[in-house]
């Protein structure tokens, strides 16, 4: 029970289990991880695949007969596990070079050798047979007014994504981008900072189908949204091409924790949308195990975001199939905002006397909607008492 299996699709970024614990105040506090041995370990667990940044596989300013190697153990390692590589994206915030960003870095050599470190990571991601290339823009921002000239910046900024598109069209690649909205952290304000604005994004690029985003539970947080709202919209949209899953408490410091792990209301109706919605893509997850904690507490991290992922989406059933949830949406009226407003058109609404003239506005505004009963009932699922 709550075993997860490949079928499951968890997947784990390289960066989440390998991360060492350095903060802005501290220093690492656990050793390097092979990625090799991330593998093997998370498939041991349950995992459907891994994720990569180019340099959590290959250090920055490898030579290639040192990037060829690490590739062949790496695809090595999938190949013995069956792990899979559904998403790669690449490193623009680490090195000092990208301290301004890199689609949108005032520095015009360093917006082309951006552009470039990123082409040359599509080939790998392509080759391990990633479909979803991610792009997180956690340097793409300002911490002052004058710095950067936003509008300017999103022009830029779409003239990566045009670029990108062309490339993996002329490639004949079967890869779509995904936009990963943060709001800050580290820059003091970045570009594209909600799921909303992304998506705004997007519909002004060249290939608008070939770009979708990759919302991440704590960054939706960050700005005090409702996460499952966000993803509602993107699903409506069309455009939740991947997810990052994991944990975040209120509207302060970029957390990261695991799944299930901070907002446990939020995670429910995360959880509970995902499976009712009939997303396919994979579960990823995008989470740093606490610095505390030696490598005991990354394999067991790692571990509870599957659990957490399996029991919510558990709870969640049982809400579903509950009676009396049915009876408690039935009272709510979930299935008259399933109804269009006006089937009759314009004219029959214009016409009709009940919808205005002889609207009885006080028995409306008078009946209950009882939602109390339904969160209630949400509730005791999620607890599991009922
Ligand atoms: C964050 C981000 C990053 C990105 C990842 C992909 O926590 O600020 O989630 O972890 O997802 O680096 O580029
Ligand atoms: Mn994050
Ligand atoms: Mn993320
Ligand atoms: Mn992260």
């Amino acid at each position: 029970r709550y075993s997860p299996t490949p079928g499951d699709k968890f997947t784990f970024g390289l960066w989440t289990v390998g991360w060492q614990g350095r903060d802005p105040f501290g220093d690492a506090t656990r050793p390097a991880l092979d990625p090799v041995e991330s593998v093997r370990r998370l498939a041991d667990l349950g995992a459907y695949g891994v994720t990569f940044h180019d340099d959590d596989l290959i250090p920055f300013g490898a030579g290639d007969s040192e990037r060829e190697s690490l590739v062949k153990r790496f695809r090595q390692a999938l190949d013995a596990t069956g792990m899979k590589v559904p998403m790669a994206t690449t490193n623009l915030f680490t090195h000092p070079v990208f301290k301004d960003g890199g689609f949108t870095a005032n520095d015009r050599d360093v917006r082309r050798f951006a552009l470039r470190k990123t082409l040359r990571n599509i080939d790998l991601a392509v080759e391990l047979g990633a479909t979803t290339y991610v792009a997180w823009g956690g340097r793409e921002g300002s911490e002052s007014g004058g710095a950067k000239d936003v509008r300017i910046a999103l022009d830029r900024m779409k003239e990566a994504f045009d670029l990108l598109g062309d490339y993996v069209t002329e490639q004949g690649y079967d890869l779509r981008f995904a936009i990963e909205p943060k709001p800050n952290e580290p820059r003091g304000d970045i570009l594209l900072p909600t799921i909303g604005h992304a998506l705004a994004f997007i519909e002004r690029l060249e290939r608008p189908e070939l770009v979708g985003v990759n919302p991440e539970t704590g960054h939706e947080q960050m700005a005090g949204l409702n996460f499952p709202h966000g993803i509602a919209q993107a699903l409506w949209a069309g455009k939740l091409f991947h997810i990052d899953l994991n944990g975040q408490s209120g509207i302060k410091y970029d957390q990261d924790l695991r799944f299930g792990a901070g907002d446990l209301r939020q995670a429910f109706w995360l959880v509970d949308l995902l499976e009712t919605a009939g997303y396919q893509g994979p579960r990823h997850f995008d989470f740093k195990p606490v610095r505390t904690d030696g490598f005991d507490g990354v394999w067991e991290s790692a571990a509870g975001c599957m659990r957490n992922y399996l029991i919510l989406k558990e709870r969640a059933a049982a809400f579903r199939a509950d009676p009396a949830v049915r009876q408690a949406l039935r009272d709510s009226r979930l299935h008259e905002l399933a109804q269009p407003t006006a089937e009759d058109g314009l004219s029959g609404l214009l016409a009709d006397r009940d919808a205005y003239e002889d609207f009885d506005v006080t028995a409306a505004a008078e009946r209950s909607m009882a939602f109390e009963r339904l969160d209630q009932l949400a509730m005791e699922h999620l607890l599991a008492v009922r």
